[in-house]
């Protein structure tokens, strides 16, 4: 009896709780964000406001959009998606290492004229050498000795590197070539180090 009338107040919170995380929380918390924000160098107010897919993986997280929403989205992302001109998928690995590590590029301290890197390591295990990866995504070591290099393996790649948001809905992966955080040489070097049997990730 003593313990239910200590719960008793805390009970009395729910609702007021689930009101505050009701519908409206996008709202609110973008009032927050728009508050607190401040546009310098060139990270602009701009990097508050969402796309169709973010807005959509907003509205329903943790959880998922459903089924058909999902769908209409992702085929809107795969139509971004552009390949490369001369239909060369694969750059130079040495560069694409270089890319790979390099986890500067689109803060308000970098400098905008410079080319960003890919900072694939701060998620990806990739080469079998180096020690510091993070493991957000899943291990890229030995990717094209697993693979294999056939046209259709080469265009899959590319395009999951180009926006990712074309596969997995909701991916925590940056869109490098649709948001243009790599340009095509970028992409083709990093595919090289995915793919070049010579590269530290298939040695
Ligand atoms: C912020 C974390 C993050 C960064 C940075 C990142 N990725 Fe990913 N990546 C992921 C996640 C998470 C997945 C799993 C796919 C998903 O989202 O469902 C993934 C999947 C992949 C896959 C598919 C793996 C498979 O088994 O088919 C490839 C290829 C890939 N990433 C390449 C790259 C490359 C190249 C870079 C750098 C240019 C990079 N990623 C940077 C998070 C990241």
């Amino acid at each position: 009896m003593r313990i239910l009338i200590r719960l008793m107040p805390l009970l009395a919170a729910v609702p007021l709780l689930s009101a505050a995380a009701g519908p409206d929380r996008n709202a609110q918390a973008r009032a927050a964000m728009q508050s607190s924000f401040k546009a310098h160098g060139q990270a602009g107010m701009e990097r508050l406001d969402q796309d169709a897919t973010q807005a959509l993986c907003s509205r329903y997280a943790p959880g998922m959009p459903p089924g058909e929403d999902a769908a209409r989205a992702m085929a809107a992302n795969r139509a971004s998606i552009r390949y490369p001109a001369d239909g060369n998928f694969l750059g130079d690995w040495k560069r694409g290492e270089a890319i790979a590590q390099e986890g500067t590029g689109k803060q308000y301290s970098d400098d905008p004229g410079k080319p960003s890197g890919g900072n694939c390591y701060a998620c990806h295990r990739l080469s079998g050498d180096e020690v510091a990866y993070g493991t957000i995504g899943p291990s890229l070591y030995q990717f094209g000795k697993n693979r294999g290099r056939s046209e259709e393996m080469l265009k899959l790649t590319w395009s999951m590197i180009y926006d990712m948001k074309a596969f997995t809905l909701c991916s925590a992966m940056p869109r490098f070539g649709s948001r243009g955080i790599l340009d095509e040489q970028q992409i083709k070097d990093v595919m090289a180090l995915l793919f070049d049997p010579d590269s530290p990730v298939n040695r």
